[in-house]
């Protein structure tokens, strides 16, 4: 059926269940589908020879913009708050004021920092980012069919936006809902726009307002993707789920995190920098 389920990076704990919801997707067909899907380090790849590619964030932390103090804060910032982010042992209540704090310093100090909106695309070009291996058929692939791409990030907008732009796969199926920079008159940022988005609140009490959902009502089959267990409540405010498959990328403390994420996602990607799988589902659902 899907051939690419049989690589070496797939863990799967119930096999029987995962090809009922893919049968049952392609059952109901292309038009009651749609993707929801998680960015940095979901259609970002973590790493790339041997070193961590950035996150939206890191893009601009790392940048020419910011000043070697501003640097040294930021990174910080991810020093102490990111083995929190992904600590197995502490429970989602606990981290998220956590993750508040580590976004609102962030913001903070970004936003001292005179970045201007004309930068932006360089900024991009400059970066190490790369996206997952397989993406343009991914992208592709849903363009071609008319399905809902739906990017929920916890990055910066701006940053993923150009990113899937200067890839030339930011198509008219592809929506995002992510933290956008406000910029003054002069183009130069000044503070983040509400509601703020970490890790740990993508769910519906960032969504209200949107009525993105409320449109794909009939959307009824959703395949999610994502790399952290805050990324699993993405799909919660979608009227009506009748089949769910959801995909997790492991790219981190792959040992201690594996049972956490087998028991919450169907498929588990270990340390798997494409999307052969998605793709290799998607060839066989469409
Ligand atoms: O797109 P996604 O929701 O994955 O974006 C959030 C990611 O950005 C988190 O996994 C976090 O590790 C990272 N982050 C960062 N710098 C910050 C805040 C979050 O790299 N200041
Ligand atoms: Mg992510």
């Amino acid at each position: 059926m899907v051939p690419e389920l049989e690589k070496a990076t797939v863990r799967i704990r119930q096999l029987e269940r995962v090809m009922g919801i893919i049968r049952s997707i392609k059952a109901q067909g292309r038009n009651k589908l749609q993707v929801i899907s998680d960015f940095d380090m979901t259609l970002s790849r973590f790493g790339c020879n041997g070193r961590r590619c950035p996150t939206s964030h890191n893009i601009l932390d790392n940048s020419r913009v910011i000043s070697e103090d501003g640097k040294k804060k930021l990174k910080d910032l991810l020093h102490y708050y990111y083995p929190i982010e992904i600590d197995p042992n502490r429970t989602l209540e606990e981290k998220r004021p956590l993750m508040v704090e580590w976004w609102t310093r962030a913001h903070e100090l970004l936003s001292q920092q005179k970045i201007q909106k004309g930068d932006i695309a360089q900024i991009v070009r400059e970066s190490d980012v790369m996206l997952r291996d397989g993406f343009h058929e991914l992208f592709d692939q849903l363009h071609k069919y008319n399905i809902p791409l739906f990017i929920f990030s916890a990055g910066v907008g701006d940053i993923l936006e150009e990113i899937i732009r200067q890839a030339n796969v930011f198509y008219s199926n592809v929506n995002v809902v992510s933290n956008y920079m406000d910029f003054d008159d002069n183009g130069v940022l000044t503070h983040f726009k509400g509601p703020l988005i970490h890790t740990y609140n993508k769910n519906n009490s960032v969504l209200q307002g949107t009525e993105y959902f409320q449109q794909l009502s009939t959307r009824t089959s959703i395949i999610l993707l994502g790399d952290s267990m805050g990324d699993l409540t993405m799909a919660d405010g979608v009227p009506s789920v009748e089949n769910i498959l959801k995909i997790g990328f492991l790219n981190d403390k792959v040992e201690e995190q594996r049972g956490k994420y087998l028991d919450a996602y169907d498929i588990v990607l270990e340390s798997d920098e494409t999307l052969d799988v998605v793709n290799g589902i998607l060839r066989y659902i469409l």
